[in-house]
This record gives C-alpha cells, sequence and structure tokens, in this order.
C-alpha cells in the first residue's frame, strides 16, 4: 500500500476534536499518521507513572477511519521532571556553555542517566504497542544530531580513541603531537574540541566529529535492540535531515535501520524560493544510504519558521514537491504537520490546515493528490531507480573540510551539489554512494574534492577505473590520511596515478577572484566549454595524463589545470580547480558523452525528467518547477497515468503540473 499521510499531535488539541480530524484525514485519502515523538511527558507524566490511555484513544479514532500509525519514540524532547534531576543531562555545546530546559534536543547523548530513562519509556511504549495491529512502523527520537562536549562525553571520547588507536603512541603519532608539545601520556589528558580552545588538532577534530556521529549510532542501537526484541513485525526508522545536514555520518546513521525516512523542507525560513535540485539531491542522498527506496516522513504543507516565517508555497507546490519526492525513490509521504500549532516555539510552522482548524487550499490540494494516489499509487509504489552514474559521497571528506576548509570560501556541500545540479539539469538519474560502494555497475562517477583518502578507498576507485570506468577527481583530493594529517606525498596522494597527474605547485584564488581557462576537452566544440578557475588553482604536472585544459589568465597563464589520464583501462578527468558552475557543467557535458550515459528525457530549462523503473515498464515523471506552463516531447504514444489518458508528441504541463507517463 501507498501510505499518505501527516505528522499528527492529537495531545495538542482537545479529545473531542479528533474525530473531527480523522475524518477530514481520511477524505483527504489519509492511511498513516506519525504520532507521540514529542509526547513523553503525556506518556510519562511523571517518574514511573505511565499514561496511554489517551494514545490508546487516539489511535482507535484513527483506525476507525483507517489510518494506521507510525510511533515515534519522545527521546528527542524530554519532559521538565527528567531533565532538572541532574544537570549532566544537558547538553554543553561548543562554546562549553550548558544548555537549559526549554526547547529539544537538550539531552547529552552518552549521559548514563539519560540511557536507562530512554530505554524504560522506549520498553513501556514496545512492550504496550509491538502488536497493535494499528501500528505499522516505529520512528526512533527525531532528527539526531548536535554535538556534545561534557565531561561524559570527554571520557566517552577518550574510551572510543583507545580503541581505535589502541595505545597512546599510535595516537600521538596518527595525529602528531609533537607539534606544539601535544604529546599524550594518559588518555584522560585528551581535550574535547571546545570553541575556547581555537583551532584544535585536525586528528583530534576529525575523531571527535566521528566519535560524535558514533555516539548517536550507538544511542539510536539501545533503542532498535528494544523495539526489536519487543516488536519484532514491526520496521524500525529514524527520520533525517537530507543532504543539507552534516553532523552525523548518515550512511551509519542508516545502515541498523530497516528504512530510511527524512524530512523535506524545500523552502526553509532562509530560502527565498525552492530549489528543484537541491530538493533532488536530498531524495537522491537519502535513497543512497541503504540503496533503496525511502519514506519521506515530513513533508513540507506550509510555510515553515520559528520566529520568522519563510515562504507559504504556491498553488501546485505541495502537490508538485510530492510527486517530486515519488519521482526520486520515495514510497510513503507523510506531511509534516496536519494542522498548524497555536502554541509553543512552532507557531508559525504552517501544516495542511491553518491554527482555526478550517479547511483550505492547501488541504484541497493535499486531498487532490490523496485522490490521485488512491488511484495510481500502486503503479508507482516500490519502482526503482536505475542509475548510471553515481556520486561519491565521503563524511570523512566532509567533516575534515568543516574543521579546515583550507579555503574561507569553499564548501564542499556546495562544489558536491554543484556538480550534481550539472546531472539534474540534464535529467540525469544519480546514485549517491560512499567512497567504500562497489562501482563496477556505473558508467560515470564522480568524486569531488575527496579530501580525506584511505588505502582502500584509493583502490576502490582504482579497480573501477581499471573495469574501464569514467572518473572525475577534483582539486582538494588526496590531501589528508585518515588522521587527517597531510599525506606525504606530492598531491592528488594516493590517487596520483589514477588521474596521471601531479599537482607541482598550488595556489589560492580570493573569493572574488575568477582566472579565465582555455579547456580543450577531446571531440567538443570550443564554443561549448566555458567556465572559470575560482577559488583554488592546482598547477598540474602531468605523468600519464593529458592535458585538457589550461588557465588564461593571471599567474598560471598556460599552466595546465585539467587533465584526462586514459592510461588506466578508463577514464579520468581531473580538474584542478574548484571552479563555477558553468565549468562544471562543460565538465559534466563532457563526461556523459565521453560515458554515453543516458538523460531520462530532454525538457525545457525547470522541467524535471525522472524516470522509475516497475518490472520492465518505465515510468517518466514530468515535473514543471516554473510558474509557466510549459510543453514537453513524449516520444512515442503512452499513458498518461494521473488522468489515465492517451499522450503522444507533446504534453503540456500547466504552472507546477507533473505527469507521470508510463511506457514512453
Ligand atoms: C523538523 C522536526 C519537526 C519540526 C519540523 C519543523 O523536521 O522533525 O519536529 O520541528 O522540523 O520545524
Ligand atoms: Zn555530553
Amino acid at each position: 500500500m501507498f501510505y499518505f499521510g501527516a505528522d499528527y499531535y492529537p495531545e495538542h488539541w482537545p479529545e473531542e476534536r479528533w474525530p473531527e480530524d480523522a475524518r477530514l484525514m481520511a477524505e483527504a485519502g489519509f492511511n498513516v499518521v506519525r504520532l507521540a515523538e514529542f509526547a513523553w511527558s503525556k506518556m510519562e507524566p511523571e517518574e514511573g507513572r505511565y499514561d496511554f490511555g489517551w494514545l490508546d484513544r487516539a489511535i482507535d479514532v484513527l483506525s476507525d477511519h483507517g489510518i494506521r500509525v507510525v510511533l515515534g519514540t519522545p527521546t528527542a524532547s524530554p519532559p521538565p521532571w527528567l531533565m532538572t534531576r541532574s544537570e549532566g543531562l544537558f547538553i554543553v555545546r561548543q562554546d562549553g556553555r550548558r544548555a537549559t530546559y526549554g526547547n529539544r534536543r537538550e539531552y547529552c547523548p552518552n549521559n548514563p542517566l539519560y540511557y536507562g530513562d530512554s530505554r524504560h519509556i522506549v520498553t513501556e511504549m514496545a512492550s504496550r504497542y509491538g502488536d497493535h495491529p494499528a501500528v505499522i512502523a516505529w520512528q526512533i527520537d527525531n532528527e539526531f544530531g548536535a554535538s556534545c562536549y561534557c565531561s561524559i562525553c570527554r571520557a566517552s571520547f577518550q574510551n572510543w580513541l583507545r580503541e581505535r588507536y589502541g595505545t597512546l603512541d599510535v595516537l600521538n603519532a596518527a595525529w602528531g603531537t609533537a607539534f606544539w608539545s601535544h604529546v599524550y601520556t594518559h588518555w584522560s589528558q585528551i581535550p574535547v574540541p571546545v570553541i575556547t580552545g581555537r583551532t584544535p588538532n585536525p586528528g583530534l577534530d576529525l575523531d571527535y566529529r566521528r566519535f560524535m556521529s558514533d555516539t548517536y549510532v550507538r544511542y539510536q542501537q539501545q533503542q532498535l535492540d528494544i523495539l526489536r526484541a519487543l516488536c519484532p513485525d514491526q520496521p524500525i526508522t529514524h527520520n533525517l535531515m537530507g543532504f543539507r545536514y552534516d553532523g552525523l555520518n548518515y550512511f551509519d546513521l542508516a545502515r541498523p535501520l530497516d528504512f530510511v525516512v527524512w524530512d523535506n523542507y524545500p523552502v526553509l525560513w532562509f530560502d527565498a524560493e525552492a530549489d528543484p535540485a537541491a530538493v533532488a539531491l536530498g531524495h537522491d542522498a537519502m535513497r543512497g544510504l541503504k540503496q533503496q527506496n525511502f519514506w519521506v516522513m515530513e513533508q513540507q504543507s506550509g510555510a515553515g519558521g520559528w520566529e520568522a516565517m519563510g515562504p507559504m508555497p504556491c498553488p501546485g507546490q505541495l502537490r508538485l514537491w510530492t510527486y517530486q519526492a515519488i519521482a526520486h525513490g520515495a514510497d510513503a509521504i507523510v506531511y509534516f504537520r496536519w494542522r498548524t500549532a497555536r502554541y509553543g516555539t512552532e507557531q508559525y510552522w504552517h501544516g495542511i490546515l491553518d491554527h482555526h482548524g478550517q479547511p483550505g487550499r492547501r488541504y484541497e490540494e493535499v486531498k487532490a493528490v490523496g485522490a490521485e494516489l488512491a488511484r495510481i499509487g500502486d503503479e508507482v509504489l516500490a519502482a526503482q531507480s536505475h542509475s548510471q552514474v553515481a556520486m561519491v559521497l565521503s563524511y570523512d571528506s566532509r567533516f575534515s573540510l568543516q574543521g579546515q576548509p583550507g579555503h574561507s570560501d569553499f564548501s564542499y556541500p556546495a562544489l558536491f551539489g554543484s556538480y550534481y545540479e550539472a546531472l539534474h539539469r540534464r535529467n540525469i538519474s544519480v546514485d549517491i554512494v560512499p567512497p567504500s560502494a562497489d562501482l563496477g555497475a556505473y558508467r560515470l562517477v564522480l568524486a569531488p574534492a575527496l579530501h580525506v583518502v584511505g588505502q582502500a578507498e584509493a583502490d576502490n576507485l582504482r579497480t573501477y577505473v581499471a573495469g574501464g570506468g569514467t572518473l572525475l577527481l577534483t582539486a582538494r583530493s588526496g590531501v589528508k590520511d585518515e588522521a587527517n594529517a597531510i599525506v606525504n606525498m606530492r598531491l592528488p596522494g594516493l590517487l596520483a596515478d589514477i588521474c596521471g597527474v601531479e599537482v607541482a605547485d598550488y595556489a589560492l584564488l580570493p573569493g572574488d577572484t575568477a582566472v579565465p581557462l582555455r579547456i580543450e576537452l577531446p571531440g567538443t566544440a570550443e564554443s561549448e566549454q566555458g567556465g572559470e578557475a575560482q577559488l583554488w588553482s592546482d598547477v598540474l604536472a602531468p605523468t600519464t595524463a593529458q592535458t585538457v585544459g589550461r588557465y588564461a589568465g593571471e599567474t598560471y597563464a598556460g599552466e595546465p589545470a585539467i587533465t584526462l589520464n586514459t592510461a588506466n583501462g578508463g577514464r579520468t578527468l581531473y580538474v584542478g580547480t574548484i571552479g563555477d558552475s558553468a565549468l562544471h557543467d562543460t565538465v559534466v557535458g563532457w563526461l556523459v558523452d565521453a560515458a554515453d550515459v543516458r538523460a531520462s528525457a530532454p525538457t525545457p530549462a525547470g522541467v524535471e525528467a525522472t524516470e522509475r523503473w516497475k518490472d520492465d515498464r518505465r515510468l517518466l515523471f514530468l515535473m514543471n518547477h516554473t510558474a509557466e506552463a510549459q510543453t514537453v516531447k513524449v516520444p512515442r504514444p503512452a499513458t498518461e497515468l494521473i488522468t489515465g489518458e492517451q499522450v503522444g508528441g507533446e504534453l503540456t504541463l500547466a504552472p507546477y503540473g507533473v505527469a507521470v507517463v508510463r511506457g514512453a
């Protein structure tokens, strides 16, 4: 069944209202809601006294209307009675100051007391609802994140390091603690990287980020173990935050879960408008975590914001974003939230219904989508993406570059996103994979700024290229070893032989400097080869590669900037600068031609086309992200699923309109 529904907070509304909510939901085609993930104080009003009566009744009311339930464990937001028992329960932020009560995510994820509290509430919930026929899945906690720097975390970090390095000699060597006399002679001397300590040793910095990520993986595991034991038939997930969020290694967090869900907000309060490529990247990154379809557990359904609001989605956009999610692999859509809260920090975070609770235009739009999905949900459910292109997402590199971007304007996610966008613009399906992934099935692999590289990762790329693959690498790759020390080699370090090139010299380009390039990629007209060097300039010394781009100005005019190596069985293009989006577009255009990558369909600018496969039949999703009608060519006569009509030749999409074409 295609699950369709909303995040519902019955505890925010009088019980007399619940039947009306359930009725309106059923009319909108809902068959699922998520409940209870912030309801700890209602479920356990004081220590050890549990009250699930209200939740039982809410579930009953919903079940009576055919609506199933995903239950959230409430540990993201503990009640005051719990947190006021010990100051140590509160997180210490990077500025060294301890949080106080009044928001959420204030708990220290290593605190043993909190482990105990979490175990109790989750065990109670799991025992009560583990075989409830209406409860179809569990969500653990809510949006893990927030690093803690308290003394408990510090001790736990020291233990984590002991496990990783074994001896202090190994740690001291890996981190290079001879620098500034940091040689540790006892584990307990090792600090945590609070801001007041200024820039830490990069080895310590990266390890702390990894440790915090592992901390949440471990915290999650406690709840997973309880739920698996008591609720063996209900799948378990956690709601992640897409590609935007960079505090945890999401590959690690997702691994033990049964399925991935994420929270998709195309326009946050600081966004002027939705960026369709950025949203698509969020979906693809989440599909990539387990290389399997996912759910959207919070799909934006109104303007959001805490202090100030962001843009209100235009008529048609909620529907468009819903189909965009499905087009990228969503097997369920749950909107955040059913009704806008009258109280609390999120009074301005709009749901499907406004504060007054009467159906309005967003309700009508969602209801229309519900009617469509009631017809075609089964046709799109579990369809697969077959990508010929992968992008390698390295959390080690991302974490390392958070601590030291090297250039103050350099952003790993921005570079990654810009290359992704060049693929997205061409309607090319992309899998997002970890550096250890088996790449053999892909025609093209992009690994921009693969900064931290271990031997196994370098070997993986080497094997891929040796098998005939086409690989893109860029400046700032192969710079660091796994301990975040700079390699004792010419750059790009362990990747140099794959690229057939060495970096002879490099220089930063100040933020506002753009250096023209003379690009000579084989087989491409000069007019199609735009782009400038920005932020960074490697001066390249090819060993086995050929030069296919040179700086055409400034200090390094005439020197090699881009090289192509075909000596290793495949092709490796090395771009020795960060560059602008025009450069990324040129490079991607050449790569997809060279690797013979297939696009879903040609579309006008602003219209996204994505394909998924159900058995051998292709579903072509056409999505108009513009406010004007757009015309798209359909290659052969086929059925448009939403209308059930035959289409052929051309198809017109209304502003923010969508079509799902089967068989074209
Ligand atoms: C997140 C959280 C929700 C809610 C929304 C809107 O995604 O998971 O609880 O706070 O953002 O702010
Ligand atoms: Zn802590």
